[in-house]
């Protein structure tokens, strides 16, 4: 009886295969002798213009994939299935199809309406391929953002839109600059806290053929430097490493792209200054509080209206701070662009300035000029990165 089963569900996957609706297919409960093998899961993939599947093999830490030819997988299917797999859920465009088998080899099959009306191909699984992946990424998994079948946990869903949003957004900023044509770059990130982005950075840069990226997080808190140290060996990321150290003390290594995101106050404008000061040729910043500016701000006249309402002037501060981050870093030769780099419904801390370092025909004069009208617009007396530029003679 448990053969007949066996049978009729090997029979539904080679039939799947033949028609063009196999989606997918899982095998779970695991009772062989491999330690740590938990699933494994079958889908398709394209190889020098040939349909294979893809066997992704899970185990407890760590994915082997391997891709065989149709008749292959059937063969490997039929050997696992009721051997060392007790249980297979198949996926087509037809119908879901689920075997589970007890210990007395027992077969009970069921089949249900179809999970997904149409077959992704393997090109739409192209398209939509992420600049982060996370099939058998490990430091996704041991940061928390993917579970042990390496989907994004519900609760770390904005966590890896930003980290997505922020590798598109340094891709293009990559591409665009002289830095694509190195084969050796070394990135610093100036306040790397638990280290999402600087992971993703350095497994980004590190796979772009022909390129070699080291990259450094720096951070105040010991106890995240030793935690990223950990993951950073469990990844096999060599030339990626932590460091425990103050933005403001830190003594910048030759440095191409500097990245500080969301550093408390200030220690945004220490880390553009670090950045400028060790002639970096991409610097990204996402300010984070803003507490400088805003008890200097002595209302001009016109805009009474509106700064009398603490919310506004809030909101202005914020604004003006950045507006004056991004006119220094002009004076400095940068080109820079401010924009929102992810939307406002996932975290208010959302405003990147990015520069981008010009290779001639800078206006820093002017940028310089404008810097001080503003300044003097508001009443502001003392801004940080100014102090910064103005002792160390950059501007
Ligand atoms: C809000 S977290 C952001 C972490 C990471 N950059 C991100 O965007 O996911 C800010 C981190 O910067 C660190 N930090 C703040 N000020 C710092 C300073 N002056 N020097 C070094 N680290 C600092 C904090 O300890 C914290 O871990």
């Amino acid at each position: 009886m448990s053969e007949t089963r066996l049978e009729e569900f090997i029979n539904s996957l080679e039939t799947s295969l033949e028609n063009d609706a196999f989606v997918k297919l899982t095998l779970a409960k695991y009772k062989g002798v491999e330690p740590g093998l938990k699933n494994v899961y079958v889908r398709p993939v394209e190889l020098k213009g040939e349909e294979r599947l893809s066997f992704l093999r899970r185990y407890k830490t760590k994915d082997v994939v391997e891709n065989h030819t149709f008749a292959e997988a059937v063969a490997i299917v039929r050997d696992l299935l009721g051997g060392e797999f007790l249980s297979g859920h198949l996926f087509t465009v037809e119908r879901d199809s689920r075997i589970e088998i007890n210990r007395k080899h027992e077969a009970k099959l069921s089949t249900h309406p179809p999970t997904f009306s149409e077959r992704r191909s393997v090109e739409h699984d192209r398209k939509k391929q992420r600049l982060v992946e996370t099939e058998g990424n490990v430091y996704l998994r041991a940061l928390g953002v993917t579970n042990e079948r390496g989907e994004v946990r519900p609760g770390m869903a904005d966590k890896f839109r930003q980290i997505n949003k922020f590798i598109e957004t340094l891709s293009g900023l990559f591409a665009a600059s002289p830095l694509a044509r190195e084969r050796g770059l070394s990135v610093v990130d100036m306040g790397s806290g638990k280290g999402y982005l600087t992971f993703a950075v350095y497994d980004y840069l590190n796979r772009q053929p022909g390129l070699e990226a080291k990259v450094t997080g720096v951070e105040a808190r010991a106890e995240l430097v030793g935690l990223c140290n950990g993951i950073a060996r469990e990844a096999g990321f060599e030339q990626l490493s932590f460091e425990t150290g103050y933005i403001q003390n830190f003594e910048l290594p030759e440095t191409d792209i500097l990245i500080a995101l969301h550093a408390c106050d200030t220690a945004t404008d220490d880390a553009l200054f670090k950045g400028i000061a060790a002639n970096a040729s991409i610097i990204i910043a996402a300010p984070c509080c803003h507490k400088e500016v805003r008890p200097q701000i002595e209302t001009p006249e016109p805009l009474r209206g509106v700064l009398r309402h603490g919310i506004l002037l809030e909101r202005e501060a914020e604004s003006v701070t950045d507006s004056l981050r991004a006119l220094l870093l002009e004076s400095a030769g940068y080109m820079v662009k401010v924009f929102e780099f992810i939307s406002t419904e996932h975290t208010r801390k959302n405003t990147m300035i990015a520069g981008v370092k010009k290779e001639g025909g800078a206006d820093g004069e002017l940028k310089w000029r404008q810097y001080q009208a503003l300044k003097d617009f508001y009443g502001i007396r003392e801004q940080r990165l100014e102090r910064l530029l103005c002792e160390n003679r950059f501007v």
